[in-house]
């Protein structure tokens, strides 16, 4: 299995955190998102502890929110003694809904509008992380009526390809995000952030890409990070507090993806900007990193009910589930990689039968994984499982053809409990006029 938290019972059933999940599906219905406690909290302390010894007291790891964002993933995320990284005003808004700590908060985005610069600021939210000149002026205005100094981190980019899929990798130099050092544009932005009198600049930010399984593009990304520090310092004697490296580890969708020991990851990552500091005759700045993925993905499933089997002889075979796109529209954009299984009948047959699962809604792009083998009786009624699921898609699912979203249910102590409420079909149309 892919994922420590899942077994199968004596009644062939799939469990996740120890709990049957066809009781769940009786109990919740499907489509169902699950999510286990557990191994997000186990997966916050990985970082916590493994930044605090690799890199010092002052380290801190910031949860990446978007990978999934509701109240108690942020109720759990502060338990657990994380930061976290917000993309926009309804991120911040469910943050500080539960009480989240803001000045452990950083405010991504590289198009913050007025609206979201002020609602951040009388917030009290920690850190911008500023992607270009406009949004540093407006944030410099907005704070000056507002009689506020407003830390920042200046988003940079390193100029590297991390070799994952084009949607995720963001720090070439031709990205939409930030200030490529190598046009000279950081350092511009950077001298002039230091002039600007409601704005202190704390640090720089830089993320590579997501879906990275060693720390190739975190040991490039952070030599160009301390080379652009020790120059700043040289340059405009401008002492760098914090460096922010972003997120990226991988998580396991196939049993053939690589394991990644994240904990030895960072103290290599660790141990390598240090001797380059000290090669810079610079101080290792205090550091960031911003796991999204690595936190939640496997610490979440998605449940269907398989309705209609469709055999299109010498074609190809679909079995259809009962959600798709709107809850998991990650096959659709950038053709990701899942595990699927019959949850309901995990050990009764060998499976032989190759099909497509597809999803409800009405584009046939709507599928969910293509040459997935399940058992060849495979029928209306039975559950299906999606692993790994936790990450970017509840966060990313819609309501694409007035489909109602999927409650989160979350197991903790092999107890089941609901994290986000199932939508009805009123719910689909309440701001209907
Ligand atoms: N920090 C920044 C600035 C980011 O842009 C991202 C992800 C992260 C941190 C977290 O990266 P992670 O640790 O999760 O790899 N929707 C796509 C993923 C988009 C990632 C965007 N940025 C997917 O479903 O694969």
């Amino acid at each position: 299995m892919i994922c420590k938290n899942l077994s199968v019972n004596s009644e062939g059933h799939l469990c996740f955190a120890g709990v049957d999940t066809v009781s769940l599906v009786k109990k919740h219905g499907t489509p169902l998102y699950l999510m286990d406690e557990e191994r997000i909290r186990e997966c916050c302390r990985v970082y916590v502890d493994a930044m605090r010894d690799a890199f010092g007291e002052d380290a801190l790891p910031l949860y990446a929110s978007k990978a999934a964002s509701f109240k108690q993933m942020y109720r759990i995320i502060n338990e657990e003694g994380m930061g976290t990284d917000l993309v926009s005003s309804g991120e911040l808004y469910t943050a500080a809904s539960v009480g989240f700590p803001l000045k452990k908060a950083y405010f991504h985005s590289n198009n913050k509008t007025d609206a979201d610069i002020a609602y951040a600021i009388d917030s009290g939210v920690g850190y911008f992380v500023v992607d270009n000149v406009e949004e540093l002026d407006s944030i410099d205005a907005i704070a000056k009526g507002k009689g506020v100094k407003q830390k920042i981190l200046l988003r940079l980019t390193p100029g590297i390809d991390p070799h994952t899929y084009e949607a995720v990798a963001t720090g070439k130099v031709d990205s939409k995000f930030g200030s490529a050092i190598e046009t000279g544009q950081a350092e511009q932005i950077a001298k002039y952030a230091c002039e600007l009198e409601n704005i202190k600049l704390c640090g720089f930010h830089c993320h590579v890409g997501s879906q990275v399984f060693d720390s190739d593009v975190f040991l490039r990304a952070s030599e160009i990070m301390l080379d652009f520090i020790a120059l700043m310092q040289k340059k405009y004697g401008f002492i760098t507090l914090e460096l922010d490296l972003g997120g990226g580890y991988g998580a396991r969708y196939l049993e053939s993806d690589p394991k990644i020991d994240i904990a030895a990851n960072i103290h290599e990552v660790a141990s390598h900007m240090k001797a380059y500091c000290q090669r810079l005759g610079i101080s290792l700045p205090a550091i960031r990193m911003e796991p999204g993925r690595s936190i939640v993905a496997d610490a979440g499933m998605t449940l269907y009910t398989a309705g209609t089997v469709k055999r299109i002889p010498g074609y190809k075979n679909y079995v259809s589930v009962d959600g798709g796109m709107a809850d998991n529209p990650r096959y659709a954009l950038y053709k990701s990689s899942y595990t699927v299984c019959l949850a309901n009948r995990m050990t009764s047959t060998s499976p032989t039968f190759s099909c497509t699962i597809a999803g409800r809604c009405c584009e046939s792009g709507d599928l969910i994984q293509e040459n997935v083998t399940l058992p060849a009786d495979i029928t209306r009624g039975d559950v299906i499982a999606v692993l790994t699921t936790g990450a970017y898609n509840y966060s990313m699912s819609s309501n694409y053809n007035r489909l109602p979203k999927p409650p989160v249910v979350m197991i903790k102590d092999g107890e089941d409990y609901i994290a986000v409420k199932r939508e009805s079909l009123a719910d689909v149309c309440k701001n209907d006029i």
